[in-house]
């Protein structure tokens, strides 16, 4: 599971735009991360231009798609299973093609299509562009694949079709690839280095959405707060820039107040922050602007000084911790989420413990915790022994996540008997008679329908909670619905 995407959608590959005249039908699903389900409109946008719209059914489909994961082992291995599904929907279906997209596309390149004969097509994350020809191939009846990484490519001139779309919610990537080179991470490899998107480009996506009725918009990159624009180009040669593009560069503090200004009402989340990034600026700005939700999801890995810095997490703890006292001072309402990894190369019991009392310290609303997963051709891989026995990691990671629950807990119960701000963005997944939908905080919030409708930004006086969800009734219309 990879965050802001849960369980629940991974896999997922509901449709609703469709363009009139499409003879051809994809059926595209997407794993991992957020990225790549926003990516996933992104080739839909590209393919529907070549006379395909999606379908819900494999088994109708002319070509599938399946956009991957690689970030461990496990993400890589429920791919190589939906591959076995296809391959036993080809055998009634010989004219279906099959395409890999994302990470493991570009991590394995053509050894994907010798290990899995199934495959006729290989696309990393920086190619889709090329699809239309790369399908040329493939209608002759050769396999073809691109996995070149660009320095230059943001789509940002793609009007993304949304899928799974509830109307109400949508993602609008920012930045694309990653510099931060974590020893753990096979990222930097399979989405290469840092660039970021035209900010016009960004302002008019969001002004689209709003005039389409989306109400809000979650700004994504690897590592948000690193967004710089100064005419193009990757981020690490920001250095060899003009004077002039110097002058007029925009960072992501900028960028989160120009979105935050062109629609007022529209509710502006982003995903994901590298603590080592985010600065002073970024908490005021949010500060500022009602529009830009109070939750900051903030990655720390480890509570170990010492394994941060073999994990190349460019902070120590001690300057989390100060970071979290910034956050608590300027925006004292924000939720804060982490990521975690237990059993890292030669993490100790200590260094558990101080990833024990680091959480214990920030009491996080919530997080996503995972086992260390050896990566091939990472900097751990090539340099460390995974070292940490499995029932070890598992363990350590049982107590992390018990550790996250209470603090949940905690962290929910501060809501009872308070009236919070709730986007209603679907039915209850428990009741049929109640909405569910999220706080500013990035909580879920579930009450009864009456007469309010999904997308209305509602006052709902909170009665209950589980360690997750809160529970209540509206009161009525938010005053910026
Ligand atoms: N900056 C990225 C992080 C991508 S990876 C983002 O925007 O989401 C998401 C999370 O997966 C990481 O924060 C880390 O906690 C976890 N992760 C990455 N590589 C891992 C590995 N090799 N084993 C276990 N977990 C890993
Ligand atoms: Fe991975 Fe670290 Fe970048 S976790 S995506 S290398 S910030």
């Amino acid at each position: 599971m990879e965050k802001t995407i849960d369980e629940s959608k991974q896999g997922q590959h509901l449709v609703l735009e469709q363009k009139e005249g499409n003879t051809r039908k994809l059926f595209i699903e997407s794993y991992g991360c957020a990225m790549n389900f926003s990516d996933s409109e992104i080739v839909a946008s590209i393919l529907s231009e070549q006379g395909f719209n999606t379908t819900q059914s494999l088994e109708d489909a002319d070509l599938v798609l399946v956009n991957t994961c690689s970030i461990r082992d496990k993400a890589e291995q429920t791919v190589r299973k939906r591959l076995e599904k296809y391959n036993a929907v080809k055998r009634i279906n010989p004219k279906m093609k099959v395409g890999v997209l994302g990470c493991m596309a570009e991590r394995l390149k053509t050894k994907f299509l010798e290990e899995e004969k199934i495959v006729d097509l290989v696309v990393g994350p920086d190619a889709y562009k090329d699809l239309p020809n790369l399908l040329a191939e493939v209608d002759e009846g050769r396999d073809a694949i691109n996995v070149i990484l660009s320095k230059e490519e943001t789509y940002g001139d793609i009007a993304p079709v949304r899928l799974n779309s509830n109307g109400v919610t949508a993602f609008v990537s920012i930045t694309r690839g990653c510099d931060n080179m974590c020893t753990f991470c096979v990222v930097p490899f399979t989405r290469g280095r840092e660039r970021s998107r035209d900010p016009q480009s960004i302002i008019e996506e969001v002004n689209d959405l709003w005039s389409k009725g989306y109400k809000e918009i979650t700004l994504l990159g690897q590592n948000v707060d690193s967004y710089l624009w100064y005419g193009g180009g990757l981020k690490k040669d920001f250095v060899k820039a003009s004077d002039m593009q110097k002058a007029t560069a925009v960072n992501f503090a900028q960028l989160l107040e120009l979105c935050a200004k062109a629609q007022p009402k529209m509710r502006i989340r982003f995903s994901t922050s590298n603590p080592q990034d985010l600065t002073l600026d970024v908490i005021e700005t949010m500060a500022k602007y009602d529009n830009i939700c109070k939750h900051i999801h903030l990655p720390v890995q480890s509570g170990s000084n010492r394994i941060l810095k073999e994990m190349n997490r460019l902070h120590t703890r001690e300057e989390y911790f100060e970071l979290i006292d910034h956050i608590r001072r300027i925006l004292p309402e924000c939720a804060i989420s982490q990521d975690l990894i237990s059993g890292f190369p030669t993490e100790t019991e200590q260094d558990h413990q101080d990833t024990l009392s680091l959480m214990d310290y920030v009491k996080y609303n919530f997080g996503y915790m995972f086992t260390y997963s050896e990566r091939p051709g990472t900097m751990a891989e090539r340099k460390m022994e995974d070292d940490v026995p499995e029932d070890t990691k598992k363990r350590r990671l049982a107590e992390i996540v018990q550790r996250q629950r209470e603090h949940s807990e905690i962290r929910t119960k501060e809501y009872l008997n308070t009236t919070v701000e709730v986007l209603i963005e679907r039915q209850s997944k428990k009741s049929e008679d109640q909405w569910s939908g999220r706080t500013s905080q990035n909580i879920v919030a579930v009450f009864p329908k009456e007469h309010y409708n999904i997308g209305d930004l509602v006052n709902v006086h909170v009665k209950d909670c589980t360690s997750a969800t809160l529970i209540g009734t509206a009161l009525g219309y938010s005053k910026y619905n």
